[in-house]
């Protein structure tokens, strides 16, 4: 198995990047954003709990992701890797995840953090605004909100899995395919090595 994080700020192009990493890899793709989201479209009651801090750009409790990662690592067991996006976003997520994963044998491989300064995530996020209905990203100060709960809560992640000899990053800034190259070719460098 080959588990990769694919990390970084809102609008950094976690999302856009993991379309084409799961198409070329086969990744089973885990973004908690995504799976939150689909609980707020079915109204589940995690939906309706999750809806207002998100809106707000809060994080929501950390057993509630982690229990959403714990059910998808048990309905997946055959797949060839899990690449997670938005996850882990808080210290003792990195750490629930690194236990979750022991228990089912594997780990983490890679943490790939993309780069891109503020002013660029703002603006992407304000013209995605325009056609994906996230009341996240339409007002600017719940845009600075999220960029603020990443630097002091997320961020440390990073330097989680960077101690553990596991995090490189790259510039988030440029072509969909130039940033896809830059991944691709470190998940390649490391499969070969591995
Ligand atoms: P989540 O859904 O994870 O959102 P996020 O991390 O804030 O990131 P985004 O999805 O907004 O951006 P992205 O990096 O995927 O970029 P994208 O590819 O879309 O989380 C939302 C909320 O859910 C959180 O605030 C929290 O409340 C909750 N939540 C989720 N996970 C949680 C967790 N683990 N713990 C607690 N709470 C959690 O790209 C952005 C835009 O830029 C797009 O329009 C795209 O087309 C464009 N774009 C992409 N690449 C480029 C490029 N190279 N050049 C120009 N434009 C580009
Ligand atoms: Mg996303």
């Amino acid at each position: 198995m080959y588990n990769l994080i694919l990390f970084g700020p809102p609008g950094s192009g976690k999302g856009t990047q993991s379309e084409k990493l799961i198409s070329q890899y086969g990744f089973k793709h885990l973004s908690t954003g995504d799976l939150l989201r689909g609980e707020i479209a079915r109204k589940t009651s995690l939906g309706l709990e999750a809806k207002s801090l998100m809106d707000k750009g809060q994080l929501v409790p950390d057993a509630v992701v982690i229990g959403m990662i714990q059910n998808a690592l048990e309905t997946y067991p055959d797949v060839p890797g899990f690449l997670f996006d938005g996850f882990p976003r808080t210290s003792a997520q990195a750490k629930a995840l690194d236990q979750l994963l022991a228990s089912h044998n594997t780990s983490i491989n890679m943490l790939i953090a993309l780069h891109v300064p503020d002013d660029e995530l703002i603006t992407r996020m304000q013209k995605r605004a325009k056609t994906s209905g996230r009341i996240d990203d339409a007002d600017e100060s719940v845009l600075r909100k999220r960029l603020d709960v990443y630097r002091r809560d997320t961020m440390p992640v990073a330097a989680h899995y960077h101690a553990l000899g596991k995090s490189l990053s790259i510039e988030g800034v440029g072509t969909i395919e130039d940033i896809f190259g830059q991944i691709t070719s470190i998940i390649d460098q490391k499969q070969a090595t591995h």
